[in-house]
């Protein structure tokens, strides 16, 4: 008896991992910025090159060098913004 339980309590949390693990990649993801800058990255970045890696700039550099390198992948300064946000709180 007690071994059904444990075995029930086991699946009935796998599931739920997964269940929120599938919402947060599908639903919520929506309006969060870092989906926006993800899906910006993926879009834009890596037409020329694999996506960037967080350490290749402190923080502060980001802005900078995105508003120069904008020009290259086409982005507006709003998904400037977005995206020097998203890399510098990596
Ligand atoms: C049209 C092609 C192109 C697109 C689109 C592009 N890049 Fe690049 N990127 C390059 C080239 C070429 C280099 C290497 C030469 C240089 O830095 O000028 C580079 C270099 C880089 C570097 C390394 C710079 C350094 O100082 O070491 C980073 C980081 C980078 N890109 C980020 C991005 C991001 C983020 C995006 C998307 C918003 C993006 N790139 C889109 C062409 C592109």
């Amino acid at each position: 008896m007690a071994m059904k339980r444990t075995c029930f309590l086991y699946i009935f949390s796998a599931a739920f991992a997964a269940c929120m693990g599938l919402a947060f990649m599908t639903g919520c993801g929506s309006n969060d910025p870092n989906a926006e800058a993800k899906k910006i990255l993926e879009d834009r970045c890596q037409m020329c090159h694999d996506l960037p890696q967080k350490n290749m700039k402190a923080p502060e550099e980001w802005k900078p060098f995105l508003e120069g390198h904008a020009a290259r992948a086409e982005l507006t300064q709003e998904q400037v913004e977005t995206l020097a946000k998203y890399l510098a709180a990596r």
